[in-house]
């Protein structure tokens, strides 16, 4: 069974042809995050207006890619459903690949898939095998139960699966997602966005003991919070350079050394790391998950990995380049909704859902 997976629910325009869920024969993404870079953070606007621009190319690579130099039409035969992305997540960015697939479903009538955005990133795990140069993609799908821990730009949340579309959200983030608080640290120290990255690499240059940071206390042990976490940064930053609270934050790439800089960032992400490791020590030994699968663009953060591998407990990545967001992800779950008899959407009337949960 080939799926065709679409996802536009923030900057990333992606498509991607996956087989059996497990298959990767594509994976095309456009992003428009150069676009957004400017104004250190994604402007809605402008992701939905470039998608409008590249959907229809991006999935025609995602086609092409995946038969390659057989027509359209005749790769258009080789599709048995498509898989959509419907939330949650921006509503301008989210309508154009709802549309997208709603038509394109009506016109090359085949089945159509609503998928969660948040759901389908732990799906991009079970992808074990494609002919695709680049990948490093793991060598078994995980085995339930295991421990989801997603943690991306919009969304932060341990979940325990029993089995596909057996599961529980056992806890999540009170506040920010984590994706995010790297984003907001990021542009306090001047860094460009996306955050995560460029966070991680002057983390890398600082000491991660240089500043005490605090880590919130939680009603429920398997949540997390980082919003004052991300206030205690600033208060940081600003005692760092001898000002008060009142020292704008606009002002402190400019007044803050390199060195302090990276000191900073260091012992943000290591108490980022450290909310994270709590929680999931704390779900592990409850819940005895055969094993913790780690999801969504944090998932790419070298230090978090070296972190959880010293867990007690087998910890399971993919590529980097399928933790942030993907096609590919989605098409995966789409197979799961359709081999285990999950309704397919009306494609006459399916709608985005901006703040679906879990
Ligand atoms: O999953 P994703 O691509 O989009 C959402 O669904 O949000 O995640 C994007 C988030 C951004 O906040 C970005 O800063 C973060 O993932 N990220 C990282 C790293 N690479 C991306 N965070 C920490 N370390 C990284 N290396
Ligand atoms: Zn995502």
């Amino acid at each position: 069974m080939n799926i065709l997976g679409i996802e536009t629910s923030c900057d990333e325009t992606a498509a991607a042809v996956v087989k059996d869920g497990s298959e990767m024969l594509s994976n095309a993404v456009s992003s428009s995050v150069d676009l957004h870079a400017e104004y250190g953070g994604v402007v809605p606007e402008i992701a939905a207006r470039s998608h409008i621009e590249v959907i229809l190319p991006v999935v025609h690579q995602a086609l092409a890619g995946a038969f390659p130099g057989l027509p359209r039409e005749k790769a258009w035969a080789k599709i048995d459903a498509i898989a959509v992305t419907y939330g949650p997540g921006l509503g301008g960015s989210l309508l154009i690949g709802v549309l997208t697939a709603r038509t394109l479903a009506i016109a090359k009538d085949k089945p159509l898939y609503a998928v969660n955005h948040v759901a389908a990133h732990p799906y991009a795990n079970f992808i074990t095998k494609t002919g695709l140069a680049g990948y490093k993609l793991p060598a078994k799908v995980p085995e339930f139960p295991f421990l989801a821990l997603i943690v991306s730009g919009g969304h932060s949340q341990l979940v325990f699966y029993r089995g596909h579309f057996d599961y529980e959200v056992i806890g999540r983030t009170a506040d920010d997602a984590v994706g995010e608080a790297f984003d907001k640290v990021a542009k306090m120290l001047g860094l460009p966005y996306p955050g995560g990255p460029s966070v991680s690499q002057a983390a890398a240059q600082g000491d991660p003991n240089a500043f005490p940071l605090p880590l919130a206390k939680m009603d429920n042990p398997y949540d997390f919070s980082f919003s004052g976490l991300k206030t205690a940064v600033l208060r940081a930053a600003q005692q760092a350079i001898g000002k008060d609270y009142a020292f704008p934050s606009k002002k402190l790439p400019q007044a803050l050394s390199e060195a302090q800089k990276h000191n900073i960032a260091a012992s943000f992400q290591r108490a980022a790391i450290d909310a994270l490791l709590r929680a999931a020590r704390k779900a592990i030994d409850k819940y005895q998950p055969a094993s913790l699968v780690v999801a969504g663009g944090v998932a790419a953060n070298q230090a978090l990995r070296q972190e959880l591998n010293n867990l007690p407990i087998e910890v399971l990545y993919t590529d980097i380049k399928l933790c942030t967001d993907n096609g590919a992800m989605v098409a995966a779950l789409g197979y799961y909704l359709a081999s285990h008899k999950q309704p397919a959407a009306d494609p006459y009337t399916l709608s985005p859902a901006p703040n679906l949960q879990m």
